[in-house]
């Protein structure tokens, strides 16, 4: 993990998770409290709590690898 920073990891076939320090803010910069030092992003559109994944993503079957699209098996 970078010092002082955060890592974002996009979990294969499920959400990112942002660990470390970090700030969530919307996009007029007003603050978004988690209470948690890890937090997992919805990347599959269909959480009902976005921009949070509910594990939605397992009952609608999404499929996406861990590296960025075109790098290799999922
Ligand atoms: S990634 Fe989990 S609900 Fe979308």
């Amino acid at each position: 993990m970078s010092k002082d920073g955060a890592r974002i990891t996009p979990y294969r076939d499920g959400p990112l998770l942002v660990r470390g320090d970090f700030e969530m803010v919307d996009q007029d910069g007003a603050a978004i409290e988690t209470g948690r030092k890890t937090i997992a992003l919805c990347r599959c559109g269909r959480s009902r709590i976005k921009p949070f994944c509910d594990g939605t993503h397992k009952a609608t079957g999404f499929r996406a690898g861990s590296g960025p699209a075109g790098s290799g098996p999922a």
